[in-house]
C-alpha cells in the first residue's frame, strides 16, 4: 500500500517534471504562436475572410479569385517591393503599402507586423483586397489625399448596390450609392503617397473626371465591373450582377484601350511612317503605380525574308528620380518626375518614324504593336522578383501583354 502510493508519488513527480520540462519551451512557443493566431482571429472577426462569403456567394468568389485583387499581397513583385520599401529611408511608415494592398490594416495599425509576416510568407492566409475590405466601406472621404475609406466593423452590415437584397442568416445588407460610384475605387486608385518634393501625392489617373466617358456618366465600375446577369447568392433568382474579375490588363477590356492608325509614305530613298495612337481610356494609360508601369509602342519593319530592317519604339510612362539624383524604379523613393510620357485621358499621340526605304525587295511589312511592358528595375531587384515567384523567370510579369497590333504589307514602287 505504502510502497504503492510512494511509487505512484514518484511516478507522478517524474511525470510532472517531464511534462514541465517539455512544457517550458513548448509553452513559450505556443504562447507566441497563439498570440499571433489570436491577433489574426481578432482581425478576421472584424473582416471575415473571402472563404466565409464563398459559402453563399460562389459565383462572386470564383470571379474575384481570378482577379489581380485576390493576389494583392501575394504577387512576387509586391513582396519584393515591400522588402525594398521596408529597408528604404521611407520605410518607417510600415503600414503604408498595406493601406491599399490589405486595407484592414487601417483598423489594426498595431498589428502591422502580422501583415508584413503574412505577405512575406508568400502564401498568406490573411486576405489582401477581398470581399469585406470593400463591402464594409461605409464612406470615402475625398477631401483627403489619397482619399480615405471609413469602415463599419461594428454593425455587422454588408454594404452593396441592392435596394431589395434578399434576407439571409449571415449578414444584414444595406444599399449604398457609393458602390456604383468611382469614389469607392478612388481611395486606392487615385494617387499614392510620395516622398517629399513630388508634391503631396503622386497622381495616377490624370484628369479622368474631365474625360468624355466620365462626363457621359461612366464610372470605374461601368468598364471594370461590367454588368451581367446571374445569381448574386447561391440559389437566389437571377438578377443584374457585377463582374468581379476586375478586367484590366487581363481580360477583353484591354482590346478597348487604344486604336492605331498607321500611314506609310515612301519618298525615294526615304520612308516615313506616322502612327496615330488614340487612347480610348478615360484616365492615364498606363496608371503610373508601380513606377515601372509602362506601355510601349513597337515599330518593326520587315524586308526580304521577313528580316527586320528597321525597329524603333516609344515608351509611355514616368521616369522618377530619387534623393541621390538617380533614376529609380520605386515611386516610394521618388522626389522628382524626370520625364512623363503617359497617354493622358483619351489623348491622341502622333509618332513619326523615318528610315531608309528597303532596297532589295518589292514589298515590306509594317508592324506596329502597343503593349504593356514587362517589369523593369535594377538587376538585384528583378532577381528577387524571380526568386519570389513559383514560376521563376517564366512568371508572366516578365512578359509583355499585347494591347493592339497593326500589320500591313507595303509595295515599294519603282
Ligand atoms: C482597398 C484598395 C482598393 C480598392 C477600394 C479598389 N482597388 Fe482595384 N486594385 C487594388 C490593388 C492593390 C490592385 C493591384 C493588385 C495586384 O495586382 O497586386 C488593384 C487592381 C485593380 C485592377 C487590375 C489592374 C490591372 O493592372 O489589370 C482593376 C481593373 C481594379 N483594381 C479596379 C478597381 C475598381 C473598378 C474598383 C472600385 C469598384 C477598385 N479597383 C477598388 C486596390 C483597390
Ligand atoms: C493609395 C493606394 C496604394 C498604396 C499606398 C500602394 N499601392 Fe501598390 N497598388 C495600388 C493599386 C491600385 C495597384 C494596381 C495598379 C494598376 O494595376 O494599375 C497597385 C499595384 C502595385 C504593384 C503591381 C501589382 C503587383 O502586385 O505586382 C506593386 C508591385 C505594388 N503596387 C507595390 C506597392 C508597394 C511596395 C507599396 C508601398 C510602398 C504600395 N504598392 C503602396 C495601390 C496602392
Ligand atoms: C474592389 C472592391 C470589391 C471587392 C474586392 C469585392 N466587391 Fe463585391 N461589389 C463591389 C462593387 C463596387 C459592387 C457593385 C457594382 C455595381 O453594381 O456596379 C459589388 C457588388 C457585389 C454584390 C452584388 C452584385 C453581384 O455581383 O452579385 C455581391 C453579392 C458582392 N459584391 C459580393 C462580393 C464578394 C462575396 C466578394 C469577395 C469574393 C466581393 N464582393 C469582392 C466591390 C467589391
Ligand atoms: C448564409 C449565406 C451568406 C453568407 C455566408 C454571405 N452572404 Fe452575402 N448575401 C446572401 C444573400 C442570400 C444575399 C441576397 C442576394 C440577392 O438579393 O440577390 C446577399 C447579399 C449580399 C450583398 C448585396 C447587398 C446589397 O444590399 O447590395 C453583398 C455585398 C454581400 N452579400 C456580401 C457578402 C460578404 C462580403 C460576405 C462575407 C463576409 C457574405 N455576403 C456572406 C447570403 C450570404
Ligand atoms: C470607359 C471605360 C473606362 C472607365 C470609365 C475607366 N476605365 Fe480604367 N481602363 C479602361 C481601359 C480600356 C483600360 C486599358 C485596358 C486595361 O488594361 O484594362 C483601363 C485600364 C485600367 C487599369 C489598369 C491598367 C493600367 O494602366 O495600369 C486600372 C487600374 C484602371 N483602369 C482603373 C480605373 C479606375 C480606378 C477608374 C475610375 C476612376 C477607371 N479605370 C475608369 C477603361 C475604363
Amino acid at each position: 500500500m505504502w510502497r504503492n502510493s510512494f511509487l505512484v508519488k514518484i511516478r507522478i513527480a517524474a511525470a510532472i517534471a517531464v511534462v514541465a520540462l517539455c512544457l517550458v519551451p513548448w509553452f513559450d512557443r505556443g504562447a507566441f504562436a497563439e498570440e499571433l493566431g489570436l491577433s489574426q482571429s481578432v482581425i478576421e472577426q472584424a473582416f471575415p475572410t473571402a472563404s466565409k462569403c464563398k459559402r453563399c456567394h460562389e459565383r462572386v468568389f470564383e470571379e474575384w479569385d481570378t482577379s489581380p485583387l485576390a493576389r494583392s499581397i501575394h504577387s512576387p513583385a509586391f513582396r519584393a517591393s515591400l522588402d525594398a520599401f521596408l529597408s528604404s529611408p521611407s520605410g518607417k511608415d510600415k503600414a503604408l503599402c498595406f493601406r491599399c494592398h490589405a486595407p484592414h490594416v487601417r483598423e489594426f495599425s498595431d498589428r502591422v507586423q502580422l501583415f508584413i509576416n503574412q505577405a512575406k510568407a508568400g502564401d498568406p492566409s490573411l486576405d489582401g483586397v477581398a470581399c469585406a475590405q470593400c463591402h464594409l466601406i461605409k464612406q470615402v472621404d475625398r477631401t483627403k489625399q489619397p482619399p480615405e475609406p471609413k469602415y463599419d466593423i461594428e454593425s455587422k452590415t454588408v454594404y452593396g448596390p441592392y435596394k431589395d437584397s434578399v434576407q439571409n442568416r449571415a449578414h444584414q445588407s444595406m444599399e449604398l450609392g457609393l458602390f456604383q460610384k468611382s469614389d469607392l475605387c478612388l481611395n486606392c486608385h487615385q494617387s499614392v503617397p510620395s516622398a517629399a518634393g513630388l508634391g503631396k501625392t503622386n497622381d495616377l489617373l490624370g484628369n479622368w473626371d474631365q474625360s468624355k466617358a466620365v462626363k457621359s456618366g461612366k464610372e470605374c465600375q461601368t468598364c471594370h465591373m461590367p454588368e451581367q446577369v446571374g445569381e448574386s447568392a447561391n440559389g437566389e433568382k437571377k438578377r443584374k450582377t457585377a463582374n468581379h474579375t476586375f478586367p484590366g490588363r487581363i481580360g477583353k477590356l484591354r482590346q478597348e484601350a487604344a486604336k492605331l492608325d498607321v500611314t506609310t509614305k515612301i519618298e525615294g530613298e526615304k520612308t516615313t511612317i506616322t502612327v496615330k495612337v488614340q487612347s480610348l481610356v478615360p484616365h492615364n494609360l498606363p496608371t503610373t503605380h508601380p513606377a515601372w508601369a509602362s506601355v510601349v509602342l513597337d515599330l518593326d519593319i520587315k524586308g526580304k525574308n521577313l528580316k527586320t530592317v528597321f525597329a524603333d519604339k516609344r515608351i509611355y510612362g514616368r521616369i522618377y528620380q530619387d534623393a541621390r539624383g538617380e533614376k529609380t524604379s520605386f515611386d516610394f523613393e521618388a522626389v522628382k518626375v524626370l520625364e512623363d510620357t503617359v497617354l493622358k485621358p483619351e489623348e491622341m499621340r502622333v509618332e513619326t518614324f523615318t528610315f531608309p526605304t528597303p532596297q532589295d525587295t518589292k514589298t515590306f511589312d509594317v508592324e506596329a504593336t502597343l503593349s504593356y511592358a514587362p517589369i523593369t528595375g535594377p538587376a538585384p531587384f528583378l532577381q528577387r522578383v524571380e526568386a519570389e515567384s513559383s514560376k521563376g523567370s517564366q512568371d508572366p510579369i516578365f512578359q509583355p501583354i499585347e494591347i493592339v497590333k497593326y500589320a500591313e504589307n507595303i509595295a515599294v514602287s519603282k
